[in-house]
């Protein structure tokens, strides 16, 4: 038979995503289940994002701006960047996938660590690329100087996911400056900000290193904090020329209509990021003072989501299973290779109980 699939291709596992609400209930016979598993927001959306959404829903039958401009405009008035370094994109997953087929040509690789974020190795790949995989620190950050080790010559990209998924690890703007200054000078750096809004430290200031480069590209998402991960809208900072580059191979109207009104609406909803905030540090400091009672090691998190380390024995797979049949979807991260580990994201008052109480049942009875 004639070979039609690349080789790189047919042996790529798929991604792992997070199980859907409405299949586990009729899989479980539950009804009610609370999710946890995918890092998703428990209030709902921005309501201002909502409002624009339904009052632009009459014009789908037309192309949206295929440039974002309305969008990009709010970005640049909201915190100060340049319109012309700004790319719009389907989820910041479409930059994952847009980076590495637009700059990893066969030979070349991309490092990141091992755990993060799947997507970026999975992309390295079907670019026909090498994704290099660093080990994580023992304290399960990423360790910067094991990165820098592994970059050679064919080197194209670093990913960092800063929080780090999915351990929620936090780099701060000197240890990243650092970092920065040390690449060499055919490296991209990507710097992947799913989750910065969630940090109770000092945001990163990259100051005129990110103005000045050309090497960086920052990716941001309204699916987590603005709560629109079903609409599919994201942004990313670059140098102009890199994003004049990304722009001739992105689909032209890959931010849709509906996804740039609803994102630019949410941008000015302070009221709903303000509760977003109270109700995610709210829900990781009852796990934080529950977990630990009842045999969990969790993990320090700048993210709205939380990992926990299971006792001497458990298996996270197992456990997974077991809190599902309690009604409970959480994440086992045995498919980023930790297979003791779990992950769980901030949730409302009845969720969180609900979950501990959970864990309380399987672990003990
Ligand atoms: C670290 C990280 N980056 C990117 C994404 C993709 O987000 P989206 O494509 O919804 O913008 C996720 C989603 O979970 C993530 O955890």
């Amino acid at each position: 038979m004639i070979k039609i699939i690349p080789t790189a291709i047919e042996n790529l596992s798929p991604y792992v995503p997070g199980r859907l609400i409405e299949e586990v209930e009729v899989e479980m016979g539950i009804s009610g289940m609370v999710k946890l598993a995918s890092n998703e927001n428990s209030l709902g959306s921005s309501p201002l994002a909502l409002a624009a959404v339904e009052k632009a829903l009459p014009h789908i039958f037309r192309y949206g701006d295929a440039d974002s401009r309305a969008l990009k405009n709010a970005l640049a008035a909201k915190y100060g960047f340049d319109p012309a370094g700004l790319v719009c994109g389907n989820g910041s997953s479409e930059f994952i996938l847009v980076l590495a087929h637009g700059l990893i040509n066969p030979g070349a690789n991309a490092v990141m660590s091992r755990p993060s974020f799947t997507l970026y190795a999975k992309n390295v790949q079907a670019a026909a690329g090498r994704a290099i995989e660093a080990p994580l620190t023992p304290e399960y950050g990423h360790d910067l100087q094991s990165i820098l080790d592994k970059i050679d010559k064919d080197t194209r990209l670093v990913f960092l996911d800063n929080p780090l998924n999915p351990t929620g690890a936090y780099l701060e703007a000197g240890e990243l400056t650092a970092f920065y200054e040390a690449l060499p000078e055919t490296v991209i750096l990507v710097l992947d900000e799913a989750y910065i809004e969630f940090t109770r430290k000092a945001r990163p200031d990259y100051g005129t290193w990110l103005k000045d480069s050309e090497r960086v590209v920052i990716m941001r998402t309204f699916s987590k904090i603005y709560g629109l991960a079903g609409l599919r809208a994201a942004y990313a900072v670059m140098s102009p020329q890199l994003a004049s580059a990304l722009n001739k191979i992105r689909q032209p109207f890959n931010t849709s209509l509906l996804a740039q009104v609803g994102a630019a609406a949410a941008l000015s909803d302070d009221d709903f990021l303000r509760r977003t905030l109270n109700m995610t540090w709210s829900s990781l400091d009852y796990y934080a003072a529950e977990l630990p009672a009842i045999g969990l090691k969790v993990y320090p998190t700048e993210a709205n989501f939380m990992m926990a380390a299971l006792p001497e024995g458990r298996s996270a797979d197992e456990v997974f299973q077991a809190l599902l049949r309690q009604g409970v979807i959480i994440r086992s991260l045995s498919s980023f290779g930790l297979d003791r580990h779990l992950r769980f994201n901030a949730g409302l008052e009845a969720e969180r109980r609900a979950l501990v109480e959970a864990f309380k049942k399987v672990l003990y009875s």
